[in-house]
């Protein structure tokens, strides 16, 4: 394969499953499809990071090797981005060896309640008088606000597969990152009754994003990438008997005004539904097929991963929305 397909895992909304949808997904390309996979974690929580692997070894490397609070450091300051510094190899321990081709670019913990971006451009032609070099100047300087991931990113595109990014569950400019980095965009939802007015308004959001960037690629007479939208991933936790009337609204409310592509249907076909061991699999760093228990009912999530990773290669790589 040429270069990794990247795909960012979004909502607004905490606690949806965008986690364990980009663990798991990225722990089934790289074991069930031998695709080489790269986890990042731009979500300050880090939880993605500490599914991979315990507390301990995370902040061993946290502190030894850096984060991406490290990449981010240099990006600012800019100097040689070296994405590779940061890298960890094959983190996921399972019985008998690493889960294989299957890296993590970690999250920072340090990061929780830091700013990020938002320095003022600096425009030297200010006393030139050529309003326009002014306007170019600025431009450049806001249009490099986004282009942080995308850069950081392209150096190791190459060398992988899939490029998994798990957002935090905000829209701030990580997240704006994320998306002017990747191919695709997946929501993950747990389809209640608020999810049929949040995903319709996250979508909107996620254009107008899109927009402002080729608005100010546009001054400097540049075309920029965005991520499309690949589908929603249903997360169903609670109240089960809600779960279908909600996704067949989604269904009708997004078919109207999605208007990118061809999109057969916006829900992937397989949801992931409440069943044991997340917690045991979290607890011991491992996929939940892997988890060990006593509740035979784990091995049904196995199935469940399985069917979501092979609809998330026919969208994402072969592009059959
Ligand atoms: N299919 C599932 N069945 C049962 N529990 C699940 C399922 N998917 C996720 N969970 C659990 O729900 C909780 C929230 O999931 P997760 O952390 O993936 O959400 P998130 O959207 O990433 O949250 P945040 O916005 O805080 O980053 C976790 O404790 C996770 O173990
Ligand atoms: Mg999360």
């Amino acid at each position: 394969m040429g270069e990794a397909r990247i795909v960012s895992f979004i909502n607004y909304k905490g606690g949806v499953g965008k986690t364990t949808t980009t663990y798991h997904i990225g722990c089934s390309l790289a074991e069930h499809h031998g695709h080489r996979v790269l986890l990042v974690d731009i979500d300050p929580q880090s939880n993605l990071s500490l599914l991979c692997m315990s507390y301990d070894r995370y902040n061993q490397f946290r502190t030894q090797q850096g984060t991406i609070r490290d990449l981010y450091r240099r990006f600012r300051q800019e100097s040689r981005l070296g994405t590779r510094d940061f890298i960890v190899r094959e983190p996921i321990q399972l019985n008998n060896g690493p889960l294989r081709n299957l890296d993590l670019l970690p999250c920072d913990l340090d990061m929780l309640g830091e700013d990020i971006g938002g320095i003022l451009p600096t425009v030297s032609a200010a006393r030139t008088g050529n309003a326009f070099q002014v306007l170019e100047q600025v431009a450049e300087r806001v249009l490099r606000e986004w282009d942080f991931l995308r850069l950081a990113l392209d150096e190791v595109r190459s060398e992988y597969d899939d490029i998994l990014i798990d957002c935090p569950p905000n829209l701030y400019l990580m997240t704006q990152n994320a998306l002017a980095a990747s191919d695709w965009y997946v929501i993950t939802v747990v389809p209640e009754h608020l999810s049929s007015v949040g995903v319709p308004i996250l979508i909107r959001k996620i254009r107008d994003i899109r927009e402002r960037i080729r608005r100010v690629a546009a001054i400097l007479g540049r075309e920029v990438s965005f991520a499309r939208f690949a589908g929603i991933i249903a997360v169903k936790m609670r109240r089960a008997g809600q779960h279908q009337d909600v996704l067949n609204r989604l269904r009708e409310d997004l078919s109207s005004y999605i208007g990118e592509g061809s999109l057969a249907d916006p829900v992937f076909a397989t949801a992931t539904t409440e069943l044991i061991g997340y917690s045991e699999a979290a607890e011991q760093n491992l996929p939940v097929w892997h988890a060990r228990g006593n509740n035979p009912a784990m091995a049904a999530e196995r199935r469940e991963y399985e069917a979501i990773t092979e609809e998330y290669l026919r969208r994402c790589h072969s592009g059959e929305l």
